[in-house]
This record gives structure tokens, C-alpha cells and sequence, in this order.
């Protein structure tokens, strides 16, 4: 058996054997990119390099890796509790931290139910809106609606309100989804923070409303910012937009804040940073700070309360939906320590007061050649790179692995570069991360 140099051993069989996600799998087999370690904003990948986390993780770590307070409740909570029944029994902790993240919700916001991913985070939000109208005698009320560019998991209810076509290509039939259109207007190429045109973009929602009815429309579904397909802020006026229009129609708001909730934004939510409260919100990533997977769906109390008043004899489930995982113990105790670091380390606050010179840093790459938009809000930001010939997703590759060889970490995909960095980065750090992408981006064809 054949072993790379920097891969620990790892013969070409093990290597082989592993069907990794959303991965190039047979150019990563040829030359790997193992990660050994991580403490702070870096990693040490196999051959003993450190490398800069330039999206915390997949936009999970913003406290830092290898965060004493939270491996230390994680141990703790092994020895004391490592799993208990989800259904129909529970645990001090989930309790606990259903009413610590009501805390961070916007006013109303304050009935979590808890699942093990973001996907999962969305199928339980979509579910829940469809059968919030039927307890509602409204069992008409079942079409959902995305956007384009939208990302919202890989599960089918997500990449069929999602708008990324490869991510739905290969998968057939899906829920039936109708998607309003994205915000990435070209008069807004390299704006600085939120676009001052686009709000009119959420009037087709009323459009579809027309040929739908609002009486066959369950909910709307939005990232408040969307991440996966760029970074993409949202205009001025556009969610406030939706939200006057779902309120006139009866029709749900959900903002998916997988990426945006617990701190990214500068605020607790996205919801909060812009000023509109949705009535289900989707977490995940940034609650355990990456460290155990969980995700949490926020909905108001009044939705909550409908399933309890139709829920029939009180020993019987309201809502047949749940994941054997649902508020693990460990994630819990992973949760409710990240949510102590951002608050004891006021993270949250340092990310609004660094935001401002980040947005200066990066939009210094407006110029390099390729660079064809840069969009940013809070610690995240995204560059569009100009197509090659035919390949749209070759350059943000070869930039990436530019980066990654002179260590640091940024994430690909589609036609985009995309940053998220730790609420803890350093200034000095974030300018050796600008740089290294500008020789990145010049030393391209
Ligand atoms: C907005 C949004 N929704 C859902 C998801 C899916 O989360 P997960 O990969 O944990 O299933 C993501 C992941 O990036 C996301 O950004």
C-alpha cells in the first residue's frame, strides 16, 4: 500500500475508502490536505504547517479552536450524562438552553426545538410551517418559497427551496418550491455592507402571491444574508419588504440563520442586525461553536401554542418530528458554554467593532485582476472571480489552493471566494489573509 508524505500514512485504501461531502474526491486522493490539530485561528495540517481559519471552520468556530470553557464542559457532561432518550424524556440541559437562546432571539421568538444540523434545522422549520396551517384548518396552505442562490441544506426540503442548481441537479423530483429572485443586482457590484437598491426585489413575492393564492402558500423562506452562494447582504428595505407582505398574506416568515445567528453579523441574529423579526428562525454552526453537531429551529410562542391547543389528549404528540439526536446532552453542554464564551469574551461586540476595518481590508482587493465583485457584512465576505473559458468554478479553486500552500484556509465554490473570519482574528491577521489572497489572485494565468 502507497502513502502519501503528508497525510499521517494513511494508505491510498483508507483514503479511498471515505466518500467525503462536497469534495473533489478524486483530486483530493491525489494530494491530500489532511488537518491534524487546531487551537485559536489556526490549524496544523499533517506536514506540521499552521494555517490560518479563514472561514472559522464552515462558518462554526467564531469563538476559536480548542476553547478550554467548552472542551471542558463537553468532558464534563461525557462522564456525567453522555446520552438520554429525546423522546418523551429529558435532561436539565436542553431546558436550559432552550431558554438561554430564547434570550438572544428577537422579542417573540422564544420556542426552540432542537436538531443535529442545519438541514435537519430546515426540514423541521418547513414541516412545522406546513403543519402550523393545517392545525390552523388552513390544510391548503402547503407551497413553500425560496429564492434564488438560496442554500438551505442538502436535504429535499432544502434544495428544493434552495436556488444553487448544482446542489439539485442530480436529485430528480423535489417538494414543489417556487423561488423568488436573488439580490445580486449589477449596479450593486462592489457595495460596502448593505446595497442601496434590491428592496423592490421582494415585490415578487406579491407576484407570486397573484398566480398562487395566498391560500396555497405556506411560507417564505431566506437567509437573511445569504452565505453558500457568496455572501450576499441583503439590500436596503428588502427583508422589511417580505415581511410587510408575508404579514399582509398570513403567509410564515422563516429566515434560515445557520450562518448568521450567534454572532457573525455583529449582533445575535441576523434577524436583530437588520431589524426583522421572522416567525421561525433556523440555527445551527456557531451554537456549539462546531465543536458537537446541533442545530435549534426558534419559533414564536404563538405557533407553539396552536400545536398545543390542537394537540388532542395531552399524552399524545403534537408534532410527530424529531431526530434520535435532538438536544443531545453533550451538545447541549457544547452550546451552553460556546454561548458563555461569546458572552464572557463579548465576541459578538468584537465582531461589530472589527466589521468596519474588515470591510476596508477586503474591498482594498476591488483591482486585482478577476476580481469581478466583492460583497461583505459583519466578519463574512465574498469575491466574485471572472469566469475562465467555459469553467466558472476553476479560479476560486486555484485560488483557494494557493492559499491553502501559503496556510491560509479560505473556502470555493461556484464562481466565488468566500470569507469568514474568527470573531477572534487580529487585524494583522486579517491582512496577512488579504494579501496572501491578492498573490493568490496575481500569480493566476
Ligand atoms: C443558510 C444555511 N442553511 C442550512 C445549511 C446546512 O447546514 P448543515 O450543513 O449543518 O446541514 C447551511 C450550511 O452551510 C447554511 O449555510
Amino acid at each position: 500500500m502507497t502513502a502519501h508524505s503528508n497525510t499521517c500514512g494513511l494508505s491510498q485504501a483508507q483514503l479511498d475508502a471515505h466518500w467525503m461531502p462536497f469534495t473533489g474526491n478524486r483530486n483530493f486522493k491525489r494530494d491530500p490536505r489532511i488537518i491534524v490539530s487546531a487551537d485559536g485561528n489556526y490549524y496544523t495540517d499533517a506536514d506540521g504547517r499552521k494555517v490560518f481559519d479563514g472561514l472559522s471552520g464552515l462558518w462554526t468556530c467564531g469563538a476559536g479552536h480548542n476553547q478550554k470553557r467548552i472542551n471542558e464542559a463537553v468532558s464534563k457532561q461525557l462522564s456525567l450524562l453522555d446520552y438520554c432518550p429525546a423522546f418523551q424524556f429529558g435532561h436539565p440541559k436542553s431546558f436550559e438552553l432552550a431558554h438561554r437562546i430564547s434570550e438572544l432571539m428577537p422579542e417573540g421568538l422564544n420556542r426552540v426545538f432542537f436538531t443535529g444540523s442545519g438541514s435537519e434545522s430546515v426540514e423541521t422549520a418547513l414541516k412545522i410551517a406546513r403543519a402550523y396551517w393545517r392545525k390552523q384548518g388552513q390544510a391548503g396552505k402547503t407551497r413553500l418559497i425560496g429564492r434564488s442562490k438560496g442554500y438551505h441544506g442538502v436535504n429535499f426540503g432544502g434544495i428544493s427551496v434552495g436556488g444553487i442548481s448544482p446542489n439539485r441537479a442530480l436529485y430528480g423530483q423535489g417538494i414543489d418550491a417556487i423561488h423568488l429572485p436573488h439580490t445580486m443586482l449589477p449596479e450593486n457590484t462592489f457595495t460596502q455592507g448593505m446595497p442601496e437598491t434590491g428592496a423592490h426585489l421582494a415585490d415578487d413575492l406579491e407576484a407570486q402571491i397573484a398566480i398562487h393564492d395566498a391560500s396555497n402558500i405556506a411560507a417564505v423562506i431566506v437567509e437573511p444574508l445569504a452565505g453558500s452562494a457568496g455572501v450576499i447582504p441583503p439590500p436596503k428595505g428588502y427583508l422589511a419588504r417580505l415581511r410587510e407582505i408575508c404579514t399582509k398574506h398570513n403567509i410564515l416568515l422563516i429566515f434560515d440563520e445557520v450562518i448568521t445567528a450567534f454572532g457573525r453579523m455583529g449582533s445575535n441574529t441576523g434577524a436583530e442586525e437588520f431589524g426583522v423579526v421572522p416567525d421561525i428562525m433556523t440555527t445551527a454552526k456557531q451554537l456549539t461553536n462546531g465543536v458537537i453537531p446541533m442545530g435549534a429551529v426558534i419559533a414564536k410562542q404563538e405557533i407553539y401554542d396552536t400545536f398545543m391547543a390542537e394537540g388532542g389528549p395531552d399524552y399524545m404528540l403534537e408534532l410527530p418530528h424529531g431526530y434520535t439526536y435532538s438536544a443531545h446532552p453533550v451538545a447541549c453542554a457544547a452550546a451552553l458554554a460556546s454561548l458563555d464564551v461569546l458572552a464572557q469574551d463579548k465576541l459578538v461586540e468584537r465582531v461589530k467593532t472589527m466589521a468596519p476595518q474588515f470591510q476596508e481590508m477586503v474591498h482594498s482587493l476591488k483591482g486585482t485582476q478577476y476580481v469581478a465583485d466583492i460583497r461583505n457584512y459583519g466578519l463574512a465576505a465574498g469575491l466574485t472571480i471572472e469566469s475562465a473559458p467555459g469553467e466558472p468554478a476553476l479560479r476560486p479553486y486555484q485560488i483557494a489552493m494557493k492559499c491553502w500552500q501559503k496556510g491560509f484556509y479560505v473556502r470555493y465554490g461556484g464562481d466565488t471566494i468566500q470569507l469568514g473570519l474568527p470573531f477572534t482574528a487580529e487585524l494583522s491577521e486579517i491582512d496577512s489573509l488579504i494579501n496572501a489572497l491578492a498573490e493568490s489572485i496575481n500569480e493566476l494565468d
